[in-house]
């Protein structure tokens, strides 16, 4: 341990008592690997702060004795944003001990929850007040309100309620010297300059802690409908997508897509049956939400059948109930795992492009990397009504130690090339962190690169703030 590192901590106790310093091997090994397992770093404590005023203390002092710092909520990112680097320089502040829901309140239908709130929990303690808390993930269930803020986090309901950024009304926030932002208040209308609060968010834990959000809440539904649908190709899923939204409004809350092969991942990692008695190159899964109970199902079956009629899908499985509806999202939310136990390596992209460009750009990805790298596999599966898909390039029989490192990083810059060139972004929903900041720098352009540089430096001169992610 460093001199520095040393005093940090000795100050840190001194100021905020023993428990909020853990240096307990056994329990800092579980932090120090992303959840993808693709990044291992080492840090020789965890902060554990209780409440606002610690992690204020905690960052004051850091930003004077130039401590690095890394916020880390449930560890689900997806491109090692929240893992120390492997210098043993670097402190993991974990905010999973604060974790309370401050207030539900049911009249204005918004929650203020503190970062360590795991969404999962939200989603119950919302439901308690017969409210819902409208961005769900695969990884509810260790995903924090922190992580998902500073991340902007999308899921698999973006389609109708938006990301992070739509559903926070204001964040609680430490800045690097230690100074709290409070935007808990819920002022509809407040243009004292440009908002701290939005600029907290995405901003993946390089300008300060989030330490509390207040949250939209929306009413329960009523009823819902899960439908999963056969098709034969992207662009028989988009006159779907089409006919569903100008049939339903915002009654459509998801329109996820998945191929046949990550299905047959799915399955086999479920140890379940396909859903459907058509085997199909593509599949939709639909969500659809009512707020009157017994509405809408009429309407629902009539759309699926001229879409039939119309050969826009082969076939349809409608959820007759909750339980049936929750194992077809099962199969959804399992994919990345069942695509990794499947499938083995692959290099994993996250990337939006215009909806309707789709069908094309998957066309092109899949022709030029099959070309290119004989032997890998394209696929993609996710959320086709936000332009978002992410695209597997699988390794296959090409399967080597160094697929990553080496032909992977190639293949990554090669497909993040096309998106590019299709007016895409390289980052949808999961951010930028270690994993895609040398991308970012390459393909970056001028003002949003400068803007990124020159933010960080206003508000973290002494460089604490989760270095060595996001900002190139
Ligand atoms: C998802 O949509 O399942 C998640 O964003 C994770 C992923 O598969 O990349
Ligand atoms: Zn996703």
């Amino acid at each position: 341990m460093t001199q520095r590192l040393g005093q940090y901590l000795d100050r840190v106790r001194e100021q905020l008592g023993k428990d909020v310093v853990v240096t307990d091997p056994d329990l800092i090994l579980p932090w120090l690997t992303d959840w993808r397992g693709r990044w291992t770093g080492r840090s020789p404590a965890l902060l554990e702060p209780r409440e606002t005023r610690h992690v204020s203390v905690m960052l004051a002092l850091a930003s004077e004795l130039g401590q690095p710092i890394v916020t880390q909520g449930g560890n689900s990112s997806m491109v090692g944003g929240a893992t120390p680097d492997d210098s043993g320089d670097q402190l993991i502040l974990s905010t999973r001990r604060m974790n309370a829901i401050r207030a539900i309140d049911a009249k204005r239908r918004v929650a203020v929850a503190e970062a360590g709130t795991i969404l999962e929990t939200l989603h119950e303690e919302a439901r308690a007040h017969d409210l819902r808390f409208p961005l769900t993930l695969g990884a509810k269930g260790s995903a924090t309100i922190g992580g998902l803020a500073s991340t902007n986090a999308g899921g698999t309901q973006v389609l109708r309620f938006g990301t992070m950024r739509g559903l926070v009304e204001g964040v609680e926030a430490v800045l690097p010297d230690g100074s709290v932002h409070d935007g808990l208040s819920g002022l509809k209308k407040d243009n004292r300059g440009f908002s701290l609060d939005q600029l907290l968010i995405g901003a993946e834990g390089t300008l300060g802690v989030i330490t509390a959000a207040r949250l939209k809440l929306v009413p329960l539904p009523r009823g819902r409908t899960t439908i999963w649908a056969a098709l034969a190709d992207l662009d028989h899923a988009l006159d779907l997508l089409t006919r569903l939204q100008d049939g339903l409004g915002d009654r459509l809350e998801g329109f996820e897509v998945l191929p046949h092969d990550s299905l047959v991942a799915a399955m086999e990692h479920l140890g379940i049956a396909s859903p459907i008695g058509t085997v199909s190159p593509w599949y939709a899964l639909v969500e659809i939400a009512y707020p009157q109970a017994g509405e809408g199902r009429e309407k629902v079956e009539a759309l699926l059948a001229a879409a039939l009629e119309a050969n826009i899908i082969g076939d349809a499985v409608v959820a007759a109930n909750e339980s049936q509806s929750q194992a077809l999202w099962r199969i959804r939310d399992s994919l990345s795992d069942a695509e990794k136990a499947h499938y083995g390596m692959a290099t994993q992209h996250d990337i939006s492009v215009p909806v309707a460009d789709i069908p094309a750009f998957m066309a092109k990805v899949r022709e030029a990397v099959e070309a290119r790298w004989p032997g890998s596999q394209v696929s993609g599966y996710g959320h086709l009504g936000d332009g978002n898909i992410h695209l597997h390039v699988r390794a296959m029989e090409r399967a080597r130690e160094d697929w990553r490192q080496a032909e992977g990083e190639e293949i990554e810059r090669f497909v993040h090339d096309i998106v590019i060139a299709h007016g895409g972004s390289i980052s949808a929903e999961h951010g930028i962190g270690v994993m895609k900041r040398d991308e970012l720098a390459r393909l970056g352009e001028p003002a949003r690169l400068m803007a990124l540089r020159a933010v960080k430096v206003a508000l973290d001169p002494a460089g604490i703030m989760n270095p060595g992610k996001l900002i190139p």
